[in-house]
């Protein structure tokens, strides 16, 4: 069975003080999720993130990692660090990251390397741009990207590893993929894993959507066979809006 998965994105968001008015928000709902519920404060909030959710149903997750061990990057955190303030999933390749911070689909493969190797789960992120989208060459684009930074492993790899399927013109912009543009995708990437790891894998990996997903959308996109939770930016800032969604399936 695929597992459920609704992940908070908080990207560059909230201070020490507002990141524990949140998760008071978050420990006050009650109607529990089926689904794996998880919250992705900054690097800097990790560690009161994790000691206020201890004991909760709700995992506190990492936005990003350095591949190396440890070293001079300034700036930078490693595995060790993360897993060492309670910290064992990791979101690699998020299209901010891929834009902004010039990861490529070679950096990406390190990371992913390295997150494994600490015994690490990974939320691995992909997606297209709106050209990409525009000229029909979405698959293309999410195809290789997947292939680029994970193809390298061996099947046992994915039972680590969660994907989300993110495409970059419905990040932050109100504008969500239709619910069956996401299956359509859900299922290509399926389709795309069977065919290099057999249907096994391809069956047992969860995908999420993520991009504009919010408490009246959520479930018709949840319903899809092929989606299987998502991961939340904007909406994941308000603890009610967060839990509708989680509630969504
Ligand atoms: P929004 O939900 O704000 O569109 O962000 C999606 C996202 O980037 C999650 O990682």
């Amino acid at each position: 069975m695929r597992k459920q998965i609704v992940a908070g994105n908080w990207k560059m968001n909230n201070d020490l003080a507002q990141t524990e008015a949140l998760i008071t928000e978050l420990k006050k709902q009650t109607k529990t999720s089926n689904a794996a519920v998880m919250v992705a404060p900054t690097f800097t909030n990790l560690w009161q993130a994790y000691q206020s959710l201890k004991g909760s149903n709700i995992e506190v997750i990492a936005q990003n990692m350095h591949f190396a061990k440890n070293g001079a990057y300034t700036g930078e955190v490693s595995a060790s660090m993360l897993k060492s303030v309670g910290v064992n999933t990791v979101i690699l390749g998020h299209s901010e990251r891929r834009e902004y911070f010039n990861e490529t689909d070679d950096m990406l493969a390190k990371k992913v390397d390295a997150a494994l190797e600490s015994g690490m789960n990974i939320i691995f992120c992909f997606g297209e741009v709106l050209e990409d989208r525009k000229s029909g060459n979405h698959e293309k684009v999410v195809e290789e990207q997947i292939k680029n930074a994970l193809f390298h492993l061996d099947s046992s790899s994915f039972f680590n590893i969660v994907l989300a399927y993110e495409p970059v013109w419905a990040i932050g912009t109100g504008e969500t993929a239709t619910p069956e543009q996401a299956q359509d995708m859900h299922a290509f990437i399926r389709k795309t894993l069977a065919n290099k790891y057999g249907a096994n894998v391809a069956e047992t990996v969860s995908i999420l959507y993520g991009g504009s997903v919010k408490p009246n959308n959520a479930q018709e996109i949840f319903s899809k066979p092929d989606v299987d939770g998502g991961l939340i930016g904007g909406a994941s800032l308000n603890a009610e809006d967060f839990f509708a969604i989680a509630n969504a399936f």
